[in-house]
Parts: structure tokens; C-alpha cells; sequence
């Protein structure tokens, strides 16, 4: 019985793996702090030593997919998943299913919102598709989003287009953009009476633009028109409370960076939009004003969502405010050094007000997908070419583990290769 309560309190708990493995050395690494620290080696050096990807034999950039985890989250899981195979249907469903109040407050906690707010799921998609499939819309009902929403979104608003006859509407944009005005404008001119739901990408995953959420919801408010936000990239990186975004409805992914296991997510819904909301998988109660009524997914890996704690921990460790400003520090690390060099171009802002992890990057005479290829065939460094839309580049995305000198094998690997072009 008192395993069971200790295992409830889980990552919470004083007896958690991160008080175990990291506690000591973060308290340590606080010497080295300062106001300034975003370039602190000796305080980044601990950071970058708690997760094993630091030390991978290839160099991680593109974190914007999904992001390895901490070591301690690595082994929360191992042994959440030892216990479950004793008896999944004993430990997951009696003890680890304890364990998932106390994470809705922590997750609360860090979204800087109302637990009764917060359901847990598995992926960004799952989240959003659960809002878009959900909202009680109309035949003739107009949606509005960007054609540079996540491909997951786009489609789920085009089954709603063919299976319920609403119009989905699609902006588009040429980032980078330094004007939040000309953003706003752009969704507010789309608008007509029959627009109820204005769709946002937080940060865009094709380019790393932030879009100005709040006042776009400000905006779409006045009008009646309600705002989900795929906060797929912007959660545990950005340093925001969910509530100042100003919009109804909020999905992200826990697997990037927050750094949790793979397979995790999240979605925020205002309290009042509950009811209204039907589930995407069945519950007893669809019309219910209870967020629970959305977790209701089947059997799936209490594993993994019990191991989010221990990410949540690690986060709180560093603060999200520090995170911002390190990863921010990065992108412009490598992005400033590689603009300078002939026949390489940045396709994103380097304010810090216009993007953060994410930054596209191009070598003239080279699609993206051939510059994708020499940097890992030749240089092991891992990114993603992008060719969609207008948007033709490179995406790096570095994360708190990234090590400055692997920043600099990057400029230097894009310096040659814009050598031999
Ligand atoms: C902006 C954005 N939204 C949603 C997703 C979907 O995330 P997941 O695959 O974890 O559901 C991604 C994935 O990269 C994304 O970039």
C-alpha cells in the first residue's frame, strides 16, 4: 500500500529520479549564473551533459520533429515500463493510473492555467484533431487558417470541408515577417460573417515564423469568432501561460521541447468550451463540462505518461524563461556566422520576437533536400529539407543540449559546401 501512494506521488514526490540524478549538479550549476548566462558554458555544460543526445555520433538539429529526452526521463520510462511488464493491467490501471491528477496539476502548473482545463494525450495531433472534428460547426460555417498549418490540421479541416460542407479558408504568407500589424491584418480581412473559428500556428514548423496569437485572438474576439492554436512548437519552449494567448482552445505535443517521451501530449480548452466539445473517441458523457471526458483513449502506455513528470521536473530545473533565451542564443549562434558566408541565406527573422529554436537556412545552386543530404552525408550533421510552397530551405532546430562547438561544425560544413557549389 505504501509503494502504491509513493508511486502515485511519482515524479512528484521528494523520492523523485530527478531529485535522484540531477538535483545536486543543477543546484551546482547555479554558481555559474548570472544575469547574462544564455552563453554560460559551465552552467549549459550540465544541461547538455543530463541528456545522452550530446553526445551522440551524429549532430541532432532537428529537434523541430521531435526531441530526445533527458537521461532521467529515459529512465523514468525504462522503469515505469519494468513495473507495467510485471502486470500491465495491475500497474498500469491501479497504481500508475494514480498518477495522473497530480501530473494534470503540473502540467497546469506549467501551462499557467486551471487543471480542470488540461487533458493528456498522446500528440499534438490527437489534441487538435479532438477541437477541429469536435466543434459543433455548420454547414456554410467558415474557417480560417494558413496554408502553412500542419499538414495533420489542414487535413482535418478538409474532412470537415468534404464530410459537413463548411468552407475552410487558407492564407498565405511570405516569411519572414517583422510586422505583427500585416499578420493580424491578413486574418481579419478574410473574415465575413459566416467565419467562426480562426485557426493558428504558434510557431510555424515550416520556417520558425511566431505568429502574433494574442492579438489575433483579441482581434478575432471582438468578432465573435473563437481561436485554437497548434502550440506544437511553442510549449516549453516559448516562456507563455496558456491563458495571456487570449484563445479558446490550445494543442501540443509533449515530445518536443519539453523533452518528454515519445508518444505524449496535451490539450487546453477554456472552461467554458468544454460541454461543447464532443470527444473524438467515445465517452459516456460526450456533452460533459469535465475535461476527462477527452482521455478516454483506449488502452495505451500509462508509461509514458507517467514519465512526462520527470520531464516537468527537468524543465522547472532549468525554467522556461532560460530555456527561451539559451535556444534563442543558439539559432542566432549559428544563423548570424552562416549569413555572413557567399551564397548562404537565412530565411528567418533572428528577433527574438519573430522566431526562436527554428531557423531555415540555404546554399545557393542546392535544392533543399541536396543540402539536407551533404550535411549528414558528409558532415553527420542530421536536418530537414524543406520544399513547400514558397518556403525552400533547411530547417536546424538546435535544443538546450546543443554544444556551441557542434554550431560551429554546422557553419563550417555549410561554409564548405558553399565553397564547392
Ligand atoms: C506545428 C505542428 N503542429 C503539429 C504537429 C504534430 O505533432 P505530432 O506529430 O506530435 O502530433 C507538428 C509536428 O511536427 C507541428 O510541427
Amino acid at each position: 500500500m505504501k509503494k502504491s501512494a509513493a508511486l502515485g506521488m511519482g515524479a512528484f514526490g521528494l523520492d523523485s529520479l530527478f531529485n535522484e540524478i540531477h538535483a545536486a549538479d543543477f543546484q551546482n550549476a547555479e554558481k555559474f549564473w548570472r544575469d547574462d548566462s544564455e552563453t554560460n558554458d559551465n552552467y549549459w555544460g550540465t544541461i547538455q551533459d543530463a541528456y545522452t543526445a550530446s553526445k551522440s555520433e551524429i549532430i541532432i538539429l532537428n529537434n523541430g520533429g521531435v526531441s530526445p529526452s533527458p537521461i532521467v526521463v529515459q529512465q523514468a520510462l525504462e522503469k515505469y515500463n519494468k513495473q507495467a511488464a510485471q502486470g500491465p493491467s495491475y500497474y498500469m490501471w491501479r497504481i500508475m493510473d494514480k498518477g495522473r491528477e497530480p501530473l494534470r496539476q503540473r502540467l497546469a502548473t506549467l501551462g499557467g492555467c486551471d487543471p480542470e482545463e488540461i487533458a493528456i494525450n498522446r500528440n499534438a495531433t490527437e489534441a487538435l484533431n479532438t477541437v477541429i472534428f469536435g466543434l459543433p460547426l455548420q454547414k456554410g460555417d467558415e474557417v480560417i487558417g494558413t496554408k502553412f498549418d500542419y499538414p495533420n490540421m489542414m487535413n482535418a479541416w478538409r474532412q470537415r470541408q468534404l464530410r459537413d460542407g463548411i468552407v475552410y479558408k487558407q492564407l498565405s504568407f511570405e516569411f519572414p515577417i517583422e510586422n505583427d500589424e500585416q499578420i493580424v491584418k491578413a486574418y481579419e480581412d478574410a473574415i465575413t460573417p459566416q467565419t467562426k473559428i480562426i485557426h493558428i500556428t504558434h510557431i510555424v514548423n515550416w520556417i520558425g515564423q511566431i505568429m502574433p496569437v494574442k492579438k489575433i485572438s483579441q482581434m478575432a474576439h471582438k468578432k465573435g469568432i473563437e481561436v485554437i492554436v497548434d502550440g506544437a512548437h511553442s510549449f516549453a519552449l516559448l516562456d507563455f501561460k496558456i491563458p495571456d494567448l487570449e484563445c479558446d482552445y490550445f494543442g501540443t505535443s509533449l515530445h518536443k521541447f519539453l523533452s518528454a517521451p515519445v508518444g505524449s501530449g496535451m490539450m487546453w480548452i477554456k472552461k467554458d468550451k468544454i460541454a461543447k466539445i464532443w470527444p473524438l473517441v467515445c465517452n459516456q458523457e460526450p456533452t460533459s463540462a469535465d475535461i476527462r471526458k477527452f482521455e478516454t483513449l483506449g488502452t495505451r502506455s500509462f508509461c509514458i505518461e507517467q514519465a512526462i513528470g520527470e520531464a516537468i521536473n527537468f524543465q522547472e530545473g532549468i525554467g522556461t524563461k532560460r530555456k527561451q533565451e539559451r535556444i534563442h542564443y543558439l539559432k542566432k549562434y549559428w544563423a548570424e556566422r552562416a549569413k555572413e558566408i557567399p551564397g548562404v541565406k537565412i530565411h528567418t527573422s533572428l528577433k527574438p520576437e519573430y522566431s526562436c529554436a527554428i531557423a531555415g537556412v540555404s546554399v545557393e545552386g542546392l535544392k533543399p533536400t541536396e543540402l539536407d543530404s551533404k550535411l549528414f552525408s558528409d558532415f553527420k550533421i542530421h536536418t530537414v529539407g524543406i520544399s513547400y510552397e514558397s518556403v525552400q530551405c533547411v530547417r536546424v532546430t538546435p535544443h538546450v543540449y546543443t554544444k556551441i562547438s557542434d554550431l560551429d561544425k554546422l557553419v563550417d560544413a555549410l561554409e564548405k559546401i558553399a565553397k564547392k557549389v
